[in-house]
């Protein structure tokens, strides 16, 4: 139910206005949030990386209604590309096809997208083409799969919680696209998705063993911590992490063929810990002035935060 509503809030505009402009909204998503710039996301790359965490650069913005937004969106990817090489960070980038223009005109998005994976690729990095709610996932997967026959370094991600995922992991690994795995962060109607948190669970575990049955084959995490391995386990459950890890020692599966991602802001010491297992761990880093969807969607994920956030409104 608390779920349900603020990914409901999510996607409303009047509420988008009048939230982001709380300060303690503000003050709380900067737990999730690296800055509004991209200097103060190399700033928080350099601080992971120096943590031995490697990073995935998200600049925030989705569902875009101009043209020039996701022109503007591409450039600034760009930007954080050039910024990443002339650094070394660890770090890739992760972007939001709504972000680039793809409900406005998937001719322009695709122009865009291939203009960054171009840039990554100059850089020796890696594009992850996130997912977003179903009514982009065909479209999505096209355009991953239509980059991926020009381009070896970008791949995407998969939701648990969705009855088709098996089925399009299947295909995608079958094409060697890499993928990151998550449970799903927005709201699906029961005919797409299991209701039952158990469900999305049991089915993360299966989705999870299939993908590493496959990065024992594919390749090793590479040495300059940008281009991931072909299986990437992102959540923070500790259970999951738990199963993950012990099939992949059962299996013989070494821990330089998969990476665990979490969240920037979440479980940081379990980042640390498992890094100095020495598992290879991404953080994933968003920044920008956009971020009142992102937030909402970490609200919505974890009961505890929608208190933490409720109570702030009403302290002075
Ligand atoms: P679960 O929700 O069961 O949480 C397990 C535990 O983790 C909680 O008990 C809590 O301790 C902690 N936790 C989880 N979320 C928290 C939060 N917001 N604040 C504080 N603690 C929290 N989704 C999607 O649909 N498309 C995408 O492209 C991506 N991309 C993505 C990248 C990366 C690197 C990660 C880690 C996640 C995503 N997600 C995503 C989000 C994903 O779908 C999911 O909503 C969250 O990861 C929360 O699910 P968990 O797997 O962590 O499990």
């Amino acid at each position: 139910m608390m779920r349900s509503s603020f990914l409901f809030l999510s996607r409303l505009r009047w509420a988008q206005s009048l939230i982001s402009r709380l300060p303690p909204a503000r003050a709380m998503a900067a737990r999730f949030v690296a800055g509004d710039s991209l200097d103060q996301a190399m700033a928080v790359c350099r601080t992971l990386n120096g943590r031995g965490l490697n990073v995935s650069i998200d600049f925030l913005g989705e569902s875009v209604t101009r043209a020039e937004e996701a022109v503007r969106g591409a450039d600034e990817y760009c930007r954080a590309l050039e910024q990443i090489q002339a650094n070394g960070a660890r770090a890739n980038v992760s972007v939001k096809l709504t972000h680039m223009g793809l409900d406005l005109d998937p001719d322009l998005c695709l122009r865009n997208v291939q203009r960054i994976v171009e840039r990554a690729r100059a850089a020796g990095t890696f594009v992850r083409v996130d997912m977003e709610d179903t009514d982009h996932t065909d479209r999505t997967l096209a355009m991953v799969s239509e980059l991926h026959r020009e381009f070896d370094n970008v791949g995407t991600v998969l939701q648990a919680y969705l009855y088709r995922t098996e089925k399009d992991l299947m295909a995608l690994a079958a094409k060697g696209v890499p993928i990151r795995l998550v449970k799903g962060a927005y709201q699906e109607p029961p005919e797409k998705a299991y209701p039952r948190k158990a469900d999305v669970d049991a089915n993360y575990v299966r989705l999870a063993q299939r993908l590493l049955d496959r990065a024992a084959t594919g390749p090793a995490v590479d040495g300059n911590g940008r281009v991931p391995p072909s299986c990437a386990v992102a959540t923070h459950d500790e259970r999951m992490i738990a199963t993950a890890r012990a099939y992949a020692t059962e299996h013989g599966i070494s821990a330089d063929h998969f990476e665990f991602q979490m969240i920037y802001g979440v479980r940081s010491q379990l980042q640390d810990r498992l890094a100095s297992e020495g598992y290879a761990v991404r953080v994933y880093v968003p920044y920008g002035t956009h971020w009142y969807p992102y937030f909402m969607r970490r609200l919505a994920e974890r009961p505890a935060n929608v208190w933490f956030f409720v109570s702030s409104l009403f302290k002075r």
